[in-house]
């Protein structure tokens, strides 16, 4: 609760002294508010009153959040963002996420365990223990139940649909029991969609829940949280008359339910908000986005500039920055020893690390990298996903031994070696809701290719136009090999090279300004 001081004038000791001292408290609102009155004999009633605005109150609900859990980009800007917010003391910044068995051990045994509830979910009646973890001035609160969460991995389960449920409804539940009533509850990606559902359709009609405001935040629009209509009420506990809200496409789609439910929906740039009413991104919801077009935004993601500090980065051969960048080379010659890549300071080294499947561009590299390989250059590529890819990339390396080297797997040690080592980023997504990968490689010096899509186009600024990297427009092989080579010639003219990767160094990626875009928005869902 918040506190006063009193800072009325001062007054002799002789004058006789009143003071009313009124401390009004309403319990919904915690509004705290002092009014105090001081009477003098020699001057007139005098009277001091000292609001304190109570902080904003703001929950996250997400599948993920780093550095507990992490398995994608969703999980870096859960943690990130509510870290960025929490710098704002107007701001009570709140995360809850479940528990489960893969969360970090160095974390989970400081974490503290503060009851547990019984939550109803259609027939059900679930145990939920709820811990809790203070870092970084935000509250984080973990959803425990072994029966839902107690399995390797966050996803990928026979019952997904049924454990996001009992985690969305344990939400709504848990906030009665610590008595936190948010002012606006922000749901991202599908598996959070139910809360923003529940909220509208169960818990609004309780008095400390109808205040509540719901943004939702799409992290990628191709995961939709789709199920069959038949398990509406058994299994989501959703009442019939509700149906018409999470209905699409004759299934249940969470995803849609959580846009319609929602006072605000965002996406995580400026351009993918755009994409998204255009069938070729919308993965079939282009008509449900255009619909609710009135209440969308995209705000571009940042990167904590603490977690990415070449500066400070304990995974690197050695630490540099863009007021000292030498050391960037020996990252480099580290990186070709432990590659087992021939030590050529001068050849330029193309890096990928990405999750290997069909979006994120890999039919342009299969299509032109041969081309690539006839210059003097080394390619680089961490990740894992379809096996197509992963054949593909291993034969690579094997037909080119001390040229290509494909490493099938991911370590984020290794990856921060190779953002340091490298000197060109390739990022050619088809589609790319935002993409953090472009901006790390960026802070540690290594120049972006990009697609113009998505978040891309919103980080990465064309070198013809004095920008921090490389881009071409259309899905097309050959555009991409022409950027390719234009960032190897302008490699191979050195100089030029260096002021480029000062720019791209220098870029602020950070959340600065884009958590005051979220402000904003929260803010004016409120007034
Ligand atoms: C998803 C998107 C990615 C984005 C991340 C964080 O993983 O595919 O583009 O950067 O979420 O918002």
């Amino acid at each position: 609760m918040a506190t006063t001081k009193n800072t009325a004038p001062k007054t002799s000791k002789s004058v006789s002294k009143s003071v009313k001292t009124a401390v009004k408290e309403t319990k919904t609102e915690k509004a705290f508010e002092e009014v105090t009155t001081v009477k003098t004999a020699e001057k007139p009633v005098e009277k001091c009153e000292i609001q304190v605005v109570p902080k904003k109150k703001i929950l996250f609900v997400a599948s993920e959040a780093a550095p507990f859990i992490a398995t994608g980009g969703l999980a870096e800007v859960v943690g990130s963002l509510s870290k960025a917010l929490a710098k704002d003391k107007n701001y009570d910044v709140r995360v809850i996420v479940p528990l489960y068995q893969d969360v970090k051990k160095e974390y989970r045994k400081e974490f503290r365990f503060i009851g547990n509830i019984f939550v109803p979910l259609s027939w059900r009646n679930q145990y939920c223990g709820i811990f809790e973890y203070i870092a970084n001035n935000v509250t984080f609160y973990f959803v425990d139940n072994e029966y839902y969460f107690k399995r390797p991995g966050c996803y990928g389960y026979y019952d997904d649909g049924e454990r996001f449920a009992f985690f969305c409804r344990s939400v709504m539940e848990i906030l009665s029991f610590i008595n936190f009533y948010p002012d606006v509850l922000h749901c991202h990606d599908w598996q959070a969609a139910l809360s923003a559902i529940y909220l509208k359709t169960i818990y609004c009609f309780r008095p400390e829940y109808q205040f509540i405001r719901s943004v939702f935040t799409i992290h990628n629009i191709e995961y939709q949280g789709q199920y069959s209509l038949d398990i509406l009420e058994d299994l989501f506990g959703i009442p019939a008359e509700f149906r018409y809200l999470v209905e699409y496409d004759r299934c249940i789609n969470l995803m849609k339910g959580a846009i319609e439910c929602s006072e605000r929906f965002t996406t995580v740039s400026p351009t993918y908000a755009g994409e998204i009413k255009n069938p070729y991104y919308s993965h079939g919801l282009d008509s449900i986005v255009r619909r609710n077009e009135f209440k969308l935004c995209g705000i571009l993601n940042g990167i904590d500039p603490d977690y990415y500090d070449p500066a400070t980065d304990k995974a690197l051969f050695a630490n540099y920055s863009a007021k000292k960048p030498q050391n960037k080379a020996v990252c480099k010659e580290e990186l070709q020893k432990m590659l087992n890549l021939p030590i050529k300071p001068n050849t330029p080294v193309i890096a990928m690390i990405s999750r290997l499947v069909a979006h994120k561009g890999l039919d342009l590299v299969r299509e032109v990298i041969e081309q690539v390989l006839r210059q003097d250059v080394q390619f680089v590529i961490l990740g894992t996903g379809d096996s197509a890819y992963e054949n593909y990339f291993n034969d690579l390396a094997h037909r080119y031994t001390g040229k290509v080297v494909s490493i099938i797997s991911f370590n984020s040690d290794l990856s921060r070696k190779i953002y340091s080592g490298a000197d060109i980023f390739l990022m050619p997504s088809k589609s790319e809701p935002c993409g953090l990968s472009q901006m790390i490689a960026s802070r540690y010096g290594t120049v972006a290719v990009v697609r113009e899509t998505g978040g891309l186009r919103d980080s990465i600024i064309p070198y013809g136009a004095g920008g921090n990297g490389f881009t071409f427009r259309d899905y097309n092989a050959y555009d991409m090999l022409y950027v390719i080579n234009e960032a190897l010639n302008v490699y191979r003219e050195g100089e030029e090279w260096q002021k480029l990767v000062q720019r791209a160094m220098t870029t602020d990626f950070t959340w600065a300004k884009s958590a005051d875009y979220y402000l904003k928005l929260y803010n004016g869902m409120l007034q």
